[in-house]
């Protein structure tokens, strides 16, 4: 296939960016779309020009760390699927492919493609834990967990932190990466002890962080690679309102 891609060239954070165009003659549709990516910069460095920096680690869908908006869609034209998973064969010989970074305030890009999401971590690091006593491996099922909680706790722990549901909102809401964390945890009995104070920290850290409230808009569920539910949202708003009601202090 041959193709044009118009991609964001950004030098550094406070440079100003612009779409560059390139294009390439020798696209296989089943090469992945970094693959194809990996082939432009080859090309680049061969040319003695600055290759585009994207960010990129398992290539198999499960690290989050890959991500791009590409023709105006967060991870591109296909539903539950990482940029690193996405295949040439979803595009026409001919086609001009727009490929930007996350376009989110509490997501600055760093150069190009790549884009700081250590919000994220601030948010984990303000209620994404639980308190273990050290020592020994506890028996396995020690602790009983219900299979519709035990099955809703892992399809939670599914979220890869990847930043595309902060990417497709319209007010740049992490509401969608924070649920799924209190989800995963809060509907697990470990998870009890820190359970109203998570809900309620958490929130307040993504607020504090520049990401933009929740509208219910729900393009968030649309863009997630693993199907992440609105209803973990839900059980977000049921922990920070039993919270609240119990007087949970945000410390
Ligand atoms: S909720 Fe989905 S889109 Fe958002 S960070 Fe997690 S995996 Fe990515
Ligand atoms: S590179 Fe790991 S999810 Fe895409």
């Amino acid at each position: 296939m041959k193709l044009t891609l118009r991609i964001w060239r950004q030098a550094s954070p406070e440079a100003k960016g612009k779409m560059q165009s390139y294009t390439l003659d020798d696209v296989e549709p089943d090469m992945s779309f970094l693959e194809m990516l990996d082939v432009l910069n080859e090309k680049l460095v061969l040319d003695g020009k600055d290759p585009v920096s994207f960010d990129h680690d398992c290539r198999e869908g499960i690290c989050g760390s890959c991500g791009m908006v590409i023709n105006g869609n967060a991870h591109g034209p296909q539903q539950y699927t990482t940029t690193c998973q996405l295949h040439m064969r979803h595009f026409n010989d001919g086609d001009t492919i727009d490929i930007e970074p996350w376009r989110a305030r509490a997501f600055p890009v760093v150069k190009d493609l790549v884009v700081d999401r250590s919000a994220f971590d601030e948010i984990i690091k303000s209620g994404g834990y639980i308190s273990v006593n050290t020592g020994s491996a506890p028996e396995a099922h020690a602790i009983p967990v219900d299979k519709v909680s035990a099955d809703d706790a892992f399809d939670a722990a599914t979220c890869i932190g990847c930043g595309a549901c902060v990417a497709a909102c319209p007010n740049g809401s992490s509401m969608l990466f924070t649920a799924a964390k209190v989800t995963h945890l809060g509907l697990l009995p470990q998870g009890q002890p820190e359970r109203q104070t998570r809900a309620i920290n958490m929130l307040a850290k993504q607020d504090e962080l520049d990401f933009g409230g929740c509208t219910n808009v729900g393009a968030c569920h649309e863009v997630c690679p693993k199907g992440i539910p609105l209803a973990s949202i839900a059980q977000l708003n049921h922990d920070v309102l039993g919270a609240t009601l119990a007087g949970a202090r945000s410390d």
